[in-house]
């Protein structure tokens, strides 16, 4: 088993233990089905991996692991109806199969319940994760925000892109590193390395996810091939189009944007990418903010041999599928 697999089976079998139904059913019966699917549990791996890199023992973040896979979960339960998504992990989105209400609903209840794990956590660092969440979870509402008012504006620039998946999307890997990070008892500039390695390992995660949303296959990725065109979503392809763009893709672009034969707008929009080569684009920034977070993890004041492990997780996240 490598360090991955053996976080992995840990996290997993404290969430079984800890996310167990309870009553009234239909408020906890989504908060359990979404919680067993088969996620990547990326940021509770980061957390565990974060804390044993500081020579503590791993097993001591798992209140918090849980922590911030039961916040990511809401995100995405949320998400999905901004989103409008049918299809997450390859199941029904819960407001798909339980309905409107659910949603939101078992959705605040992780959140809440999100909270109460961190005080499982020893109370002299309880501050300091309680702290770091919450101004996380700020920025992650603040990126969704950004994204969903992105939808109707004709021009973004691609700074205002990264801002925005800095926001929704990195700021909680960040965050998970530096969580880990606390309960290691790491030096605080250590800990703010930890963070500024995540966010950057963050953009290119949120990159690759805006690659496999038009490039991947429904079957390994789990949600729907397109969704983000459908959507209008400005994503890091949409973005890069539109400043390659000539006049006459600029025209042809913004009449797919209106056009509601979803398919045909799929595969309309996908043409002009390929003909501005936006997919290449893509890949080469994501290596730029990888060799960025390898820059802040060369910093971080421990063992080269100890820091093996992330420097592998960054890369497989660059290569994935799923
Ligand atoms: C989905 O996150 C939301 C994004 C930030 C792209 P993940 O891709 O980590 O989702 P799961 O938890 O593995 O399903
Ligand atoms: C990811 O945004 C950020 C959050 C879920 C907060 P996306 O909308 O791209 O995530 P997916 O693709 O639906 O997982
Ligand atoms: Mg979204
Ligand atoms: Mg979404
Ligand atoms: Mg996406």
């Amino acid at each position: 088993m490598n360090d991955f697999q053996k976080h992995l089976s840990l996290f997993n079998e404290f969430l079984s233990k800890n996310v167990t139904n309870n009553q009234p059913i239909e408020l906890y019966e989504p908060v359990s089905y979404t919680m067993n699917q088969k996620g990547k549990r990326l940021r509770p791996i980061l957390v565990l991996i974060g804390c044993e890199l500081f020579g503590a023992d791993p097993a001591s973040a798992l209140p918090t692991a849980l922590s911030i896979e039961l916040m990511h979960n809401s995100t995405l339960v949320h998400d999905d109806i901004m989103d409008e998504a049918a299809i997450r992990r390859g199941q029904a989105t819960v407001h798909k199969k339980y309905g409107l209400n659910s949603a939101v609903l078992s959705g605040d209840l992780m959140i809440f319940k999100s909270y109460n794990e961190l005080t499982n956590q020893e109370p002299r660092h309880q501050p300091a994760l309680f702290s770091l969440l919450s101004d996380s979870i700020i920025e992650v509402c603040i990126g969704q925000q950004l994204d969903m008012n992105f939808e109707d504006k004709a021009k973004i620039t691609i700074a205002e892109y990264l801002d925005m998946i800095e926001k929704k999307t990195a700021a909680l890997l960040g965050c998970s590193l530096q969580l880990g990070a606390i309960i290691g008892d790491a030096d605080a500039n250590d800990a703010a390395l930890m963070n500024r390695f995540g966010r950057n390992i963050g953009k290119a995660f949120q990159i690759q996810d805006d690659l496999l949303d038009t490039y991947g296959e429904e079957a390994v990725f789990g949600k729907k091939i397109g969704g983000d065109i459908v959507q209008n979503k400005k994503t890091f392809l949409l973005v890069k189009a539109l400043e390659k763009a000539n006049a006459t893709q600029t025209k042809e672009i913004n009449k797919w944007l209106k056009s509601k034969d979803e398919t045909a707008k799929i595969n309309g929009i996908k043409t002009i990418f390929d003909d501005l080569k936006v997919r290449e684009e893509a890949e080469k920034l994501m290596e730029v903010y990888q060799d960025k977070s390898l820059i802040n993890l060369n910093l971080i004041d421990v063992e080269r041999d100890q820091k093996a492990p992330l420097k592998e997780l960054a890369y497989s996240l660059l290569v994935r599928q799923t």
